[in-house]
This record gives C-alpha cells, sequence and structure tokens, in this order.
C-alpha cells in the first residue's frame, strides 16, 4: 500500500519538465553560460504565449537550444563566429548528421598545402603539443572536403568542443601546453579521440522540431526584428579586463573560420586576434545600448536575463525597459558561477534576474 495514498504532491521537480530534447545538448565551457539556469528560464517561459523567438546573443547555444525544443521558431545570433558555428549545427540544423563515410574522410585527410599548416606553424609551443596541433590542421583540412555546409558545420561544433575540452582550464589565456595536468580523461583523450567523441554527441543533438530555424553572425543591431519574443543575454561590462570573451576564446573564434579574415597579433605571447567592439562592455556606452536594444526590440516580449553584480543596475535596466513596454516583472534567482579560481568562485554568488517586458 503506498504510504499517502490521498497525496498529490508532484514527486519530479521542476528540472524533470524541461523537453526531453534538451539532455541531448552537448554542454559548451563558456563564460555566462546558462545551462545550470536553464531549469528555471524553462519555468517562466513556459507561461508565457509566443510562438517565435529569437536569441540575441546566443553564446553556447543552450537556451536557443531550450527554445527549439520548446518547438518554437528560433533565430539564434551572435557576434561571434563560433557561437554560429554551435548555432547553425544544432538549431538552425534540422536533420543533417555526420555518416561513418564522413568521419573516415576527416579522420584520413592530412593538411598538406602550406596555407593547410597555419595552425601549427602559427601556435607552435602554444595551447598544444605539435601532435595535436597538427590533428586540428588534419582535420580542418577534412572539413574543407564536405560538400554540405550543415556537414561541415556539425565537423567544426565537434571540432570546437574538441578544443576546448583538451585545454585544462577551457580558456586560451595561458600558453603553456604542459600547464595544469592533472590526469582528468579530457586531458588524456587525443584531439582526434575526442573528435570522434564529439561527433556522435553533435549527431546526438540534431533533431527537427517542425520549424524553419535561422542563425546570423552579427551585431544585435543589425538583426531583423519581429519574434514575438527576444531573450537578451549580452556581456556585462566588466569587472576586469578578464571578462573579455575574445580574450578567452580567440583561438576558437579563429578555429571556426581558419583565422579567415581575422587580424592575429603576432606580438601577442598566445597569438590573440582583436577584440571586436561592443558597447556592453563599457561603463560609458551600456546605458545608452540598453535603451537601444529596447527600442529595437519595442515590438517584442522582452526577456533580458541579468545578474545583481552588473552594471547598470536594476533599477535603471527596469526603468530602461519600462519606456517601450508596458509591464516589466522580474524574477530572480540565487546563482553561483564557476568561474576563476576556488575563492573567486566563492564570490560570484549572485541573484540572477529575468526582466521581463511585455
Ligand atoms: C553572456 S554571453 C551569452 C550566453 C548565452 N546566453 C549562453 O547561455 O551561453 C554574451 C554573448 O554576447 C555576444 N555579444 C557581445 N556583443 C554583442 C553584440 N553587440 N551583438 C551580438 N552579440 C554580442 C558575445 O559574443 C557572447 O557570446
Amino acid at each position: 500500500m503506498k504510504p499517502f495514498p490521498d497525496l498529490q504532491i508532484p514527486l519530479i521537480p521542476s528540472a524533470a519538465e524541461l523537453p526531453p530534447e534538451v539532455s541531448n545538448f552537448p554542454r559548451f565551457r563558456f563564460m555566462g553560460s546558462k545551462f545550470r539556469l536553464l531549469p528555471w528560464i524553462h519555468d517562466t517561459l513556459v507561461g508565457i504565449d509566443f510562438e517565435t523567438a529569437t536569441d540575441a546573443f546566443s553564446g553556447s547555444g543552450v537556451v536557443s537550444y531550450l527554445l527549439k525544443s520548446m518547438n518554437k521558431e528560433v533565430k539564434a545570433n551572435d557576434a561571434l563566429v563560433f557561437p554560429s558555428i554551435l548555432t547553425i549545427a544544432t538549431i538552425a540544423n534540422s536533420g543533417t548528421r555526420l555518416e561513418g563515410i564522413d568521419l573516415d574522410l576527416l579522420l584520413e585527410s592530412k593538411a598538406r598545402l602550406d596555407s593547410e599548416r597555419f595552425i601549427r606553424r602559427t601556435f607552435e609551443g602554444i595551447f598544444y603539443t605539435p601532435a595535436e596541433l597538427s590533428s586540428l590542421d588534419d582535420l580542418w583540412s577534412g572539413i574543407r572536403r564536405l560538400e554540405s555546409p550543415l556537414k561541415r558545420a556539425v565537423a567544426l561544433a565537434a571540432l570546437l568542443r574538441s578544443a576546448i575540452k583538451r585545454q585544462p582550464r577551457g580558456l586560451f589565456t595561458v600558453s603553456d601546453p604542459t600547464r595544469y595536468q592533472d590526469g582528468r580523461r579530457d586531458l588524456q583523450l587525443t584531439i582526434r579521440e575526442h573528435f570522434v567523441e564529439q561527433v556522435d554527441a553533435y549527431n546526438g543533438a540534431v533533431f527537427s522540431n517542425g520549424r524553419r530555424n535561422f542563425v546570423s553572425c552579427g551585431d544585435v543591431f543589425d538583426v531583423q526584428p519581429g519574434s514575438d519574443l527576444v531573450y537578451m543575454d549580452p556581456p556585462y561590462v566588466p569587472l576586469s579586463d578578464d571578462n573579455c570573451y575574445i580574450k578567452r576564446y580567440h583561438f576558437l573564434e579563429g578555429l571556426a573560420c581558419y583565422w579567415e579574415g581575422k587580424e592575429l597579433m603576432m606580438g601577442t605571447k598566445v597569438r590573440k586576434i582583436a577584440k571586436p567592439f561592443t558597447p556592453f562592455a563599457y561603463r560609458r556606452t551600456a546605458i545608452e545600448a540598453f535603451d537601444k536594444l529596447f527600442r529595437k526590440f519595442a515590438d517584442s516580449i522582452q526577456v533580458l536575463s541579468y545578474s545583481s553584480n552588473a552594471y547598470p543596475d536594476l533599477v535603471t535596466l527596469r526603468a530602461l525597459m519600462g519606456r517601450y513596454k508596458k509591464t516589466v516583472e522580474v524574477f530572480e534567482k540565487e546563482h553561483r558561477y564557476h568561474f576563476g579560481t576556488h575563492d573567486a568562485a566563492k564570490r560570484n554568488v549572485v541573484q540572477e534576474y529575468l526582466i521581463i517586458g511585455s
């Protein structure tokens, strides 16, 4: 007999109510990723009536993937190339996977031309061993041979995730490939071994939600408005230079396009690329940028992710959104970000907000 036959307490916590597809998302270690906040974001979005959604600052792509799993028509945008590759592979792509024959081609390819050996030449002694750098060039030479753009995106997403998993802290700030080796499985596998696993992971993330979903790579102010709902998770004004996305991920950004069109700074220890300007990252431009953002999407339901340690503060943002939306509601949740050293992580307990204008 059941101990409490009359009780109707739901035994499943809200996290289990996430659409089942979400569990297939290959988690990407990305600063400010909302991966761990997904159940809360889902709980909040589920109460809103909308069919089409724009994720204007898509980053790792996890919120776009949630929206796709909720059967919305999704437009994902980010100013950087590598987040756009991740969303082409998982959001725009509704049925293309890498077959065994594609994987064979990728693993057999060898970079023969000088122009295909850019990585081993440029990053000698930086981030990876010479063999690993050569693997990246070789796999890239195979990716060029794939005819389908969606297959290329799946392969590139797998390569990006392999590259970040093979970096001890998931960052590209320290050059020495032998530092921080602690016997973790991710650090023991070769790039090629990772790649085989990651192709599987990205193949497993492909699904159709019966909609046409889009990806764009560009400034948020060039995004076409018009979705029922726009989710906005811009970068925060950094407390230190350490918050910069390009400083942390320049190698992935270059790898996503084989450094084509990127300005490489050869004078820097880790061969950085130039930082693109974003008005959200500076105190002097952030308020005006938020005002412009809310004005741009004035006809959509607006959902802004924000946190208590950011600038401008909640009161200011609420007032700014209130200029364009009749009702502004704030949902709150305590959250601990896991970036930085142990001590810094302790300090990273913040209030997360979802500011919703309708
Ligand atoms: C906080 S992250 C987004 C995280 C994402 N929601 C997730 O869960 O992974 C901010 C993103 O905004 C992008 N970004 C910065 N300035 C931008 C701009 N002006 N237009 C479009 N994207 C921008 C960055 O490249 C970064 O990927």
